[in-house]
């Protein structure tokens, strides 16, 4: 039988996307949190699921200990930088102690451990990133990250700590995505204000999904964890993309790729809009580890192209 992978944060952006691309592999069993039972049970149809706070120990080792995972991909958090600035405390519980918590459970089992990071661990003024410098977050988000990258990797030294780009695509959760409003404005001929002095490394959810899911296979071996593979992914990588650019770059390419004018994408500085937690210039990642590894994300203007359904060879099982 195929072995157990654990997916936190499965009613997440990225959570979505993982799911999709796990299942085709393993058997896949997922936590969400606040999402309505009712509209967990739709996002996550045909795999196991449970509702559990993860900022609770006790749950958190029952439930490994009744789901048995072989891999755990954490990708739960509080991932809106505005939103732990104005809840420090619940930004510490959810997105670091959480986080050892589970690094420290998954280390008593020794099965990979998987946590998805942040680009705002740096803070924008020393791009782009390597793998092995120092981390210098901006915000309490970033600094909540950084915080639990080390100390989950004291916790368990053989944790894989991915640090995500900007993930762009879309959502079933009702929360909408940029890259979704964006699509929706630019096909009803409306016109947007993006950011033209934020740089990213971003990568699509499903490009996102393969990073992730080739480092947890890394450490497993059909139904057996294979400790030597897991030594060669732990540590600190980035799942950057090949190439720097903002959302109005973004933007400008999926109205190429629509047909459609560029005036209707309209560059905006971040400095102009004010923000509760401070944002980072240019946090583009470099991925050298990680592609050496075989992470290998196709050209923006490719990936933009298959969630919008413009390649004929994704349309049956495209990216929603
Ligand atoms: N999206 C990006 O552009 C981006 C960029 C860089 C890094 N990342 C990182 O990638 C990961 C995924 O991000 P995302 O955008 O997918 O986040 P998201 O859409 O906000 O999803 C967060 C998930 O975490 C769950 N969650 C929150 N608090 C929880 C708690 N106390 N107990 C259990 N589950 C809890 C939520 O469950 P409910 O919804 O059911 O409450 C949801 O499933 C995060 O680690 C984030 O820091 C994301």
């Amino acid at each position: 039988m195929a072995p157990t992978i654990l997916i936190t944060g499965a009613t997440g952006f990225l959570g979505q996307y993982l799911i999709a691309a796990a299942r085709k592999r393993w058997r896949v069993a997922g936590t969400f949190h606040r999402t309505r039972r009712e509209d967990a049970e739709r996002l996550l149809a045909g795999i196991d699921s449970g509702k559990i706070d993860l900022t609770d120990f006790r749950d958190v080792r029952d439930m490994l200990d009744a789901v048995r995972p072989k891999a755990v991909i954490h990708t739960a958090a509080l991932a809106d930088p505005n939103y732990c600035e104005q809840h420090p405390e619940e930004s510490l519980r959810v997105n670091l102690q959480a986080t050892v918590n589970l690094a420290g459970l998954c280390g008593d089992r020794r099965i990979p451990f998987i946590f998805t990071s942040t680009d705002l661990v740096f803070d924008g003024t020393h791009a782009p990133y390597a793998e092995d410098g120092p981390v210098s977050p901006l915000n309490l988000y970033g600094e909540h990250k950084a915080l639990a990258e080390q100390t989950a990797l004291d916790r368990y030294d053989e944790a894989a700590i991915c640090r995500m780009p900007l993930l762009f695509g879309f959502s079933a959760n009702g929360r909408i995505p940029f890259f979704q409003r964006m699509a929706g404005e630019f096909q009803a001929g409306r016109p947007m204000t993006l950011f033209g002095d934020e740089v990213r490394t971003p990568v699509s959810g499903a490009v996102a999904a393969a990073g992730l899911l080739l480092v947890a296979a890394s450490g497993l071996e059909d139904i057996t964890v294979n400790p030597k593979e897991m030594e060669r992914v732990r540590g600190i990588l980035h799942l950057g993309g090949r190439e720097s650019l903002s959302r109005y770059e973004m933007g400008l390419q999926m109205l190429d790729i629509l047909g459609l004018p560029p005036s209707l994408a309209e560059p905006i500085s971040f400095r102009d809009v004010p923000a509760v937690a401070a944002r980072a210039a240019d946090v583009s990642l470099d991925s050298s580890r990680a592609y050496a590894l075989g992470f290998d994300p196709p050209p923006i203007r490719t990936q933009i192209e298959r969630l919008l359904g413009r390649r004929a060879e994704e349309k049956p099982n495209r990216e929603r």
